[in-house]
Order: C-alpha cells, then structure tokens, then sequence
C-alpha cells in the first residue's frame, strides 16, 4: 500500500513537473490536460482524476470540455491540479505558474501575483511542517492561515483539503485552509491531501454553471435506453474515481451526451463538479501536496 502511494506520487511528481515546463503564452489549456493525462497512463498508472487547469480567478475544477478553445496568455495565473493513482492509491498534487511571456500586467501586477504563489508555498511548508499523529485538522488550518494573513492575503475559506482512501479521493477529513474548529484528530497512516489557495479577493469561491467533471453516484432507473447505456458506461469506466465529459465523447455524440449528462444530474445518478470562481473576481494561487501522516512528522509523496 505504501509502495502504491509512493509510486503514483513519484508519477505526480514528475508529470507535473514536466508540464509546467509547458506553460506559456499561446498554449491551449486541452493540450496541456492531454499531455498531463497521457502522460500519468503513460508512466503506468491510472488518472485519479481529470486535470485540472483553472486560470486566474477560476479557482477549481476546470477541466476542457472537447474541442476546448481557451487559450493561456502571458501573466496569466495558472493552476495545474493533477492525480494518478496505483492499484486505487491516489497521489493528488498542484502548482501554480505565472505564465511568461507577452502580457499587459504592470510591474505591480506582476509582483502581486507572484506574492500569491509564494503565500501558497509558504502556507503549504507551514501546514506540512505541522502534521504529524494527534494533531488537530483546525490547527493545520490555523498555519495556513496565518502564513497567508500575515503575507496581506486571504485564504480561500470554503475550500479544504482532504484524506484519501483506496479509490476514495475525498473520505473522511477535511482539512481546512482557516482554523475553523471543526473537529478531526490526524492519526499514524492518514493520507492527505494539503491544498491552500491565496488571494486578494474575499476568500471565497462560488460555482458557476458550467461542468466538466461528475462522479458516478449510483444506478438508477432511466426509460430512455440511451440513457442507461450512457450511465453503464459510467459505472463500468469510472465506478470510483471523477471522470470528465471530455472523456465520454468517444463513445457518445456530445449533442445528446449535454441532455443526457443533465438528466443523470437530476435523477442523482452522477455528480457535478461545478466549475469555481473566486466570489469577488480576484486571482487566485494554489499549491497541493500529498502526505502521510506519521508519528513524528509526515511523508511528502508528490515532492
Ligand atoms: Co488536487
């Protein structure tokens, strides 16, 4: 088990790496997506999860739709959340790049955004710094909060960390990016996933109606049998783990997949992902890692 979780954080690791070498004005964000997930199966695991890249204010959960024609630009802010995973193991990392090249930010501009970054690595080193068996989620949160205030930020209050699980990527704890007192003890073996997000905005993010990723939920009775064929190919594919709708389009047409997608929404076959934006529009930077919990400290597995 250990070995599983080290070799797709290994994978992560390098992956992630590898791509944020690509980022740079022009790119198109499905290229980026795509080199990220071949390349996890590639290096012999499975996705854990669509790649997410969500630039500027999106904060999370954008992942390309098909035939994707957003573009990154110079100076823009570009957050890159990746996952593999080994027999159900999963390795859940992200950075964020300040794209080089062409832009219309002033120096101002440009220093802000990377005080952002740096607020989001400090806070990651400051929560990973804290971890270890019997302390308390809300104390893990307290750091990252205090890094980032003291740095003039905001951290991003109803986003939060998270434990992982064979073929679980969010079970039990949350870890918070604020000390919010929650309740939630770490223990010897927990695997987490440590993700504070910075900005200069409020600190919050909300939906917006668009979804590129769902989770497969439950079976669930449907008249239509392109609708059930839609939801078995689902549940035979991604039973566990998020899947994007990108990925359902080699099979299905997307005109009757929108429809389809939607109906299962409804019914609570399958869950959305809805895309996040930061409430007042700011910027936002992210910096993840996975590690496991140990007595005295913690693992860093995606490093
Ligand atoms: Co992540």
């Amino acid at each position: 088990m250990i070995e599983s979780y080290e070799k797709a954080g290994k994978i992560v690791s390098k992956v992630r790496n590898e791509a944020s070498g690509l980022i740079k004005d022009g790119l198109a964000i499905i290229k980026l997506v795509e080199f990220v997930e071949s390349e996890i199966i590639k290096e012999g695991a499975g996705i854990a999860f669509p790649c997410n890249v969500s630039v500027n204010e999106i904060t999370a959960h954008y992942t390309s739709p098909p035939n994707d024609e957003n573009i990154i630009k110079g100076g823009d802010l570009v957050k890159l959340d990746l996952g593999a995973e080994i027999n159900g193991y999963i390795a859940d990392s992200a950075i964020t790049i300040m794209t080089k090249g062409g832009n219309d930010l002033n120096d101002d501009e440009i220093n802000k955004n990377e005080d952002l970054i740096g607020a989001s690595d400090a806070a990651l080193e400051a929560a990973i710094s804290a971890v270890k068996a019997g302390v308390e989620v809300s104390k893990i949160g307290g750091e990252v909060e205090k890094v980032i205030t003291n740095l003039g930020f905001n951290p991003i209050r109803n986003l939060t960390g998270h434990s992982l699980e064979q073929w679980n990527l969010h079970s039990g704890l949350s870890i918070p990016n604020f000390e919010d007192n929650r309740p939630g003890i770490l223990e010897e073996g927990d695997v987490l996933a440590i993700e504070p997000f910075v900005t200069d905005g409020v600190g919050y993010v909300v939906d917006i109606p668009k979804v590129n990723i769902f989770k497969f939920l439950k079976i669930r009775p449907f008249r239509l049998p392109y609708t059930k064929k839609v939801l078995n190919h689902i549940k035979g594919n991604y039973p566990y783990l998020p899947f994007s709708f990108r990925w359902l389009t080699d099979e299905f047409s997307v005109n009757r997949l929108n429809s389809t997608m939607k109906e299962l929404v409804d019914s609570m076959a399958i869950y959305p992902y809805y895309t996040l934006r930061e409430k007042s529009g700011a910027w936002v930077s992210q910096k993840e890692h996975t590690v496991i919990v140990e007595k005295e400290g913690c693992y860093i597995t995606t490093k």
